[in-house]
């Protein structure tokens, strides 16, 4: 970009920390909404995006799980971001996702505010929490380091306006432009196949504009925008840098992290059906080593014990989660988890088959199986279990990886 095109942007501001330590109740606050109420089990489970208007200038907020089975998502998160928000509870201290979150931003090196949170609790302790910030490297202003944190308490509301500024601050240093005059490049931030709708994709805009009619392709998905639909849930005609919106009109469901450009239709196409012929020959090459036929029969012969798993989801970003999490159970067990597919979507006839071939479980997340894959699970004798908080999915593997042992 020429330097004259470049105008100012709004800062992109990623909220992280650890589970329950009260990131989505600081970003209703900030919005005066109530997201929380909404959520399945009171977990986050996808990264929420929304533009916020303070004084005049807009800040983008990024919302992120803080259960463990999330690393990915943070990772994602934190790539995005211009500055991260550690959300730390005052009553409860740094615990393994503050310093998980903390790493991340770090090593995206995103300059990170701290906001205490829960303040109003009677055992709430700001002291014990900038010690224990401070042995991981941040140490506040007040004690002569360069953290800037501030208390805060999204239930009574107090520390908000505080924390706003610290955020326009920065950002002002930073000096974030972008040039809205061009095509647009953005990031998958997640996407999901919508019954009425098709694939549907929320997306960061980080520069240029994007419009309706506009040919774009994101990973291996590609197509043109149909329709565009901001955090509000208003139609818009376009979109330009910093700014989430969900995008229609993709051939394909996208991965979260993928990178979305505006590109003429033929390039779009061609590009797409290059990555897609690409993943094939990676997927074969895969299928052909791991070879499940065989891996059944050594099972059966007691040589190993695999619990393999079919996942399915109604977004990438929770398959990847629940692959991170399902792959952690690995660590020293001797029964290990074998993800043998995964994808979005419902749990269809392929995957019944899959499974069946695989002596595999299907794992459904937000997703059911449709009337058919019932139907020959049933004559199959497939295990289909289907969950819509991601941890008691864990909790269940787990537990039968015990089973399998005793
Ligand atoms: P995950 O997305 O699941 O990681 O959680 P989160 O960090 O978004 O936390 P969430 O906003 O869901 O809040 C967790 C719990 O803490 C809820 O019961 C909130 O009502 C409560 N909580 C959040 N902020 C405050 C606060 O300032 N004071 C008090 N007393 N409770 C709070
Ligand atoms: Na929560
Ligand atoms: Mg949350």
């Amino acid at each position: 970009d020429d330097p004259a095109d470049l105008v100012p942007r709004s800062p992109v501001v990623t909220v992280m920390g650890h589970v329950d330590h009260g990131k989505t109740s600081l970003l209703d606050a900030i919005r005066k909404t109530h997201v929380t109420t909404q959520e399945a089990g009171g977990i986050t489970q996808h990264i929420g995006a929304y533009q916020v208007v303070n004084q005049g200038r807009k800040i983008v907020f990024l919302d992120t799980p803080g259960h463990e089975a999330f690393t990915a998502m943070r990772a994602r998160g934190a790539q995005v971001t211009d500055i991260a928000i550690l959300v730390v509870a005052a009553d409860d201290g740094v615990m393994p996702q503050t310093i998980e979150a903390i790493n991340h931003a770090k090593s995206a090196k995103v300059p990170i505010i701290v906001a205490v949170n829960k303040m109003d609790r009677e055992g709430a302790n700001p002291d014990r929490v900038k010690q224990q910030l401070s042995d991981h490297g941040l140490v506040p202003e007040d004690w002569g380091g360069d953290t800037i944190m501030v208390p805060v308490s999204a239930h009574k509301k107090t520390g908000i306006t505080e924390l706003l500024e610290m955020i326009g601050l920065i950002a002002e240093m930073q000096e974030l432009k972008a040039n809205p005059n061009r095509s647009a490049q953005g990031t998958i931030v997640e996407a999901q196949l919508d019954k009425g709708r098709g694939p549907v994709a929320t997306v960061l805009i980080q520069n240029g504009t994007l419009q309706i009619g506009d040919s774009i392709i994101a990973g291996t998905a590609y197509g043109k925008v149909r329709a565009m639909v901001n955090d509000r849930g208003e139609k818009v005609k376009k979109a330009g840098p910093s700014t989430p919106v969900e995008v229609l009109g993709l051939a394909d469901v996208p991965a979260a992290g993928d990178v979305l450009l505006a590109v003429d239709e033929k390039t779009a196409r061609a590009v797409a059906e290059k990555r897609i012929a690409k993943k094939r020959t990676e997927e074969m090459a895969h299928s052909q080593k791991v070879s499940l036929d065989d891996l059944f029969k050594q099972i059966q012969e007691g040589n190993i014990k695999d619990l393999n798993i079919v996942v399915k989801a109604d977004v990438q970003g929770s398959i990847e989660a629940l692959r991170q999490a399902l792959l952690n159970l690995n660590n020293n067990k001797e029964v290990r988890v074998n993800i043998v597919h995964a994808g979005v979507g419902a749990i269809n006839e392929s995957d019944v088959m899959l499974s069946s071939a695989a002596n595999a479980l299907i794992i459904g997340f937000n997703v059911r199986p449709d009337a058919n894959a019932r139907k020959l699970a049933e004559t199959e004798k497939i295990d289909i279990r289907t969950y819509r908080v991601i941890y008691e999915a864990i909790n269940d593997v787990e537990a039968a990886m015990t089973g399998m042992l005793a």
